[in-house]
């Protein structure tokens, strides 16, 4: 990955009460690609997204957009400029409507502009949100739940989305069902982070992955050398 990349993270550590959930973790994302962090439940993963996302403190290193370090930056000046997350376990607003979780998602001031035609085309993405708009979004399926997140993620006009294991809790077919959606997505132009522990869907869907292991990264490359890694294939995939 060359060094013009559009997310460069360096070194990035964090800690929770002085024990390390990320220990140095480097990465890149050029523009348009597909790239995914996979590990076992507690590697580091959503330390990683929250990190980024300036939820969660780094005690060290960078992460630089553009190569401007947005490590400091507070997280809504962050999805200001153009980084979304889905989160882990959906993250939306029960008590709203299913429209107004999308609303909320449009209110920056990068999207306001066109919010009446991002929300168009996240219901033309997802019939079954623009069916149930006026629902509680509390009272939604858990597939539905993943939709009206990466909905209110598209209504931010994002640059880069991150996937916090969308695949958690949701049955095979509907986790290919939402690992379509991501690559639709990456296929419209977004830039794409996904996060999991469907090691094999993941690096069968990215161009390339990284293997978080105890909060380091032990293995990255093309998902094709991984995928055909022994080291992988006896640890994640059951081989
Ligand atoms: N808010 C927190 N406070 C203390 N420890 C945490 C917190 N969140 C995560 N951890 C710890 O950090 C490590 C990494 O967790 P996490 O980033 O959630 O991993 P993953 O998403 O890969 O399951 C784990 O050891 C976890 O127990
Ligand atoms: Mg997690």
């Amino acid at each position: 990955m060359p060094d013009d990349a559009l997310l460069a993270i360096d070194d990035l550590c964090v800690a929770y009460d002085g024990s390390n959930a990320l220990n140095g973790v480097s990465l890149r994302i050029g523009r348009g690609e597909l790239i995914c962090v996979v590990g076992a439940n507690g590697a580091g993963k959503t330390s990683l997204i929250r990190s980024i996302a300036g939820i969660v403190p780094s005690s060290g290193g960078s992460v630089r957009l553009d190569g401007v370090d947005i490590s400091r930056r507070p997280p809504w000046d962050i999805c200001e400029m153009g980084i979304a997350q889905v989160a882990e376990g959906r993250q939306i607003f029960g008590a709203l409507s299913v429209e107004d979780n999308l609303l909320i998602g449009g209110s920056l001031k990068r999207a306001r502009h066109d919010r009446a035609n991002t929300l168009d085309s996240v219901y033309h993405l997802f019939g079954r949100l623009r069916e149930r708009r006026d629902q509680l979004a509390g009272t939604l399926s858990g597939g539905e739940q993943q939709m009206l997140a990466i909905g209110r993620a598209i209504m931010s006009k994002p640059e880069i989305v991150m996937f916090d294991e969308p695949s958690i809790g949701l049955s095979p077919a509907l986790t290919d069902v939402m690992f379509g959606v991501v690559k639709s997505l990456n296929e419209q132009g977004i830039t794409v982070l996904l996060v999991e522990q469907n090691v094999a869907k993941s690096l069968a869907l990215s161009s390339r992955g990284y293997v978080l292991e105890n909060g380091s990264v032990v293995l990255h490359g093309s998902s094709r050398d991984l995928l055909e890694n022994p080291d992988v294939q006896r640890a994640y995939l059951g081989l």
